[in-house]
């Protein structure tokens, strides 16, 4: 066991709102492994803030033509409330803006600018000369490199995940103006990461030794490592921000993936000044809650600057970042509007906050995303919630209450008849039991895993109540069913301390109707439950209720418009870049004959190489191949379709049209298309059952 633990949530960008994807990312999880370690009578300091500059935060503010400062002196306090909502424990919810935080970062890049860490060097970076401006990270756009993506970033690209320089896109754009750049040279501070490669390695491996990393986070730092680490710059050419506290530096200032993790020490210090026995005490576990966009940041840039600062910093044991949650299977999106944001959330069901953890628990994309939808919410709530842990802890209580008027009598300590006895020390074993395997779950950072083996005691007290019935045992031998009910009330007090990591105001109120005493818990802990069984209760109350999605839907709870505005404005959107069908539809023809239908013979094909035709702007050559023989069509699409996109398209082909020769080329059949007179598309015969050469018919 480690004498102290320091655990740190990432430090969101104050530049807006937070939704259920963050909480279960970072701050959830976070929350129940100190909650926990708490309970334990661990010494634990939990830490987090505002991250509040970069260019989320300045491109917003010059976007909307307000000032930085704006924008996170309105959304600080709007996501600090909803964590305290939420009971996300905090000890310092801090600023990066902070001035304590101005200090701290600016000595820690002075020491490290002092060891000579830095290479500083002057470069050519892009300007846009309309603003005045450097641009990198976020104020740069264009073609990634590797993929080909059109709007990849000049820090990274979202398609394909590469880290990118601003220089390497292809056909780059100024995001303030949307002007080509200019190159302009420019002096930074560079963070030798290459010179460390060998030392991220084997620190890794260490670490991964001592307390196994999760798969996808170790997996992550693998391919950095094996890509090969690079220099990155820890300055940047920007008016917000920490300024470089050198000479001759500025209009510049640090580095917000520098900046920023540093916050992580500047709110222990504004905690309490016995920070260093923290941050630099070897008997201190280290532990950073995050998303898996920020593995690389957390993994190998900061332990790189803490290593490198030297002075007795302590680096991380764990980083046990969450993979992604997604919305009714769709990406949550900022930008879109689309996401279930917190602050909504709280004020549309303001008493349900246990209700949302719990299922953001039950849910958490612990080793791969996952997804939050409301019918997935509805069903858990009601049948974990409601069914099982709510129905278990009232109908033992009002049993309690209707058959001793609160308060078993002593005789409950005795022996039970056989076979009650015997289902009673099965529920003694499964409770026995619980502390260890809880442990072990939340040691290894699985809370989905740890919540559901609470909930098992839950599940193994209503198997007993459904198997020894005690409804009726106490009409034939009252002292039989109130040793039924001991053992039930046991089960609850166990509830009562084990559910409060997960779902602590659920946990208070059971507390409450088992008159909990400040000593308790720590029995409880102990493995002394016994003295549950004759404890006053008092009348419960129901834990949780039904939800009732489809009335809260019908009341226009602002979660959900929210959601459905987002998925009209996109289903607006793709109607807008979907062509207008059918416009003008041509009349019906005279009536023919099946004779004169037989007469066509038309059939499947592929398309085997297609090219422009010099002589025409309209049409394009195509090598058709339709099972029995090849041909070549003339096909007047050329103003549609570029040639290269349609090799292997199968299509379908007019066979025994007369040869006709255009624009100095012979077309030998027709392509059948969809014609509305204003687009034409093609008929599409995909898959195994439409051969080449098969008849339509
Ligand atoms: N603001 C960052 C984000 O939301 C996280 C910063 S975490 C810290 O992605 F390490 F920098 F603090
Ligand atoms: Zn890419």
């Amino acid at each position: 066991m480690s004498a102290k633990y320091l655990v740190t949530s990432a430090l969101p960008y104050a530049n807006g709102p937070l939704h259920v994807g963050h909480l279960t990312g970072a701050y959830i999880p976070a929350d129940i492994y100190v909650r926990y370690l708490r309970m334990m009578g661990e010494d634990v300091l939990f830490i987090c803030g505002s991250d509040e500059h970069g260019a989320a935060i300045t491109l917003r503010a010059k976007k909307e033509g307000i000032k930085p400062r704006d924008i996170i002196d309105k959304y600080h306090p709007i996501n600090k409330d909803c964590f305290e909502k939420l009971g996300i424990g905090f000890d310092n919810y801090h600023r990066t803006s902070a001035e304590l935080h101005y200090q701290t970062a600016s000595d820690f890049f002075l020491k490290l600018s002092e060891k000579d860490v830095f290479n500083v060097k002057l470069s050519e970076q892009y300007y846009d000369e309309e603003f005045g401006q450097f641009l990198a990270d976020r104020y740069i756009t264009g073609t990634c490199p590797k993929c080909d993506f059109h709007s990849a970033y000049g820090d990274q690209c979202e398609n394909c995940g590469s880290d990118l320089s601003p220089t390497e896109l292809i056909n780059p754009k100024s995001t303030l103006s949307g002007a080509t750049p200019v190159l302009k040279e420019t002096k930074h501070w560079y963070l030798p990461m290459d010179k460390l490669q060998d030392w991220v390695s084997e620190w890794i491996e260490k670490q991964n030794k001592s307390e196994t990393w999760k798969k996808h986070v170790y997996g992550q730092c693998q391919s950095w490592l094996k890509a090969g680490l690079q220099e990155r710059a820890m300055t940047r050419d920007l008016d917000w921000g920490v300024p470089v506290p050198i000479e001759g530096a500025d209009g510049k200032v640090l580095y917000v993936w520098l900046d920023a993790p540093i916050g992580y020490i500047s709110a222990t210090k504004d905690l309490t000044d016995n920070w260093e026995d923290y941050w630099k005490n070897e008997d201190t576990k280290l532990v950073h809650f995050i998303g898996k966009d920020n593995i690389v940041f957390h993994c190998i840039i900061f332990p790189i600057l803490l290593h490198l600062h030297g002075e007795g910093f302590i680096l991380p044991t764990n980083i046990p970042a969450n993979q992604f949650m997604n919305l009714e299977g769709d990406k949550m999106s900022t930008s879109r509007n689309y996401a279930v944001w917190l602050h909504e959330y709280l004020s549309d069901f303001p008493d349900k906050q246990d209700e949302l953890r719990y299922y953001l628990t039950a849910n958490m994309p612990e080793n791969k995303d996952s997804d939050f939808s409301w019918q997935d919410f509805k069903e858990k709530n009601d049948k974990d919630l409601v069914g099982l842990l709510g129905g278990f802890v009232h109908r033992t209580l009002v049993l309690i209450q209707k058959n001793f008027e609160g308060k078993l009598p002593d005789s409950v300590n005795d022996v039970a008849g056989e076979t009650v006895q015997k289902e009673i020390d099965h529920v003694h074993k499964v409770l026995n039991d619980l502390p260890e395997v809880i442990n072990k779950s939340i040691h290894n950072y699985e809370f989905r895993n740890g919540l559901n083996e609470v909930l098992n005691i839950a599940r193994e007290g209503n198997r007993f109540l459904n198997e020894t019935e005690p409804w009726k045992l106490l009409k034939t031998d009252k002292e039989e069913g109130a040793k039924v009910l001991a053992t039930c009330l046991e089960v609850v007090s166990l509830l009562a301390v084990y559910l409060e990591p997960f779902i602590p105001f659920s946990a208070d109120k059971i507390k409450a109707f088992l008159n909990f005493n400040d000593n308790d818990k720590s029995e409880i802990l102990k493995g002394n439950y016994t003295v549950f069984r004759t404890r006053k209760v008092n009348q419960p109350e129901h834990l949780f209720t039904r939800f009732d999605l489809d009335a809260y839907k019908k009341e226009g709870k602002q979660v959900f418009k929210t959601m459905e505005a987002a998925l009209k404005a996109k289903e607006n959107a793709i109607a807008e870049s979907t062509p207008a069908v059918t416009k003008s539809i041509a009349p019906i023809k005279p009536l023919i004959e099946y004779d004169d239908f037989a007469k066509l013979d038309i059939r499947i094909g592929t398309i085997l190489e297609a090219e422009k035709l010099k002589k025409s702007k309209k049409l394009l050559k195509l090598l058709v191949d339709i099972g029995i023989e090849k041909r070549q069509i003339l096909s007047g699409i050329a103003q549609v379709y570029e040639p290269e996109t349609l090799i292997g398209k199968k299509v379908v082909v007019l066979a025994n049209l007369a040869p006709k020769k255009m624009a100095g080329a012979e077309s030998q059949g027709m392509i059948l298309m969809s014609d509305t007179s204003e687009a034409f598309t093609f008929i599409n015969p995909e898959g195994e059952d439409s051969p080449n050469g098969a008849a339509v018919s």
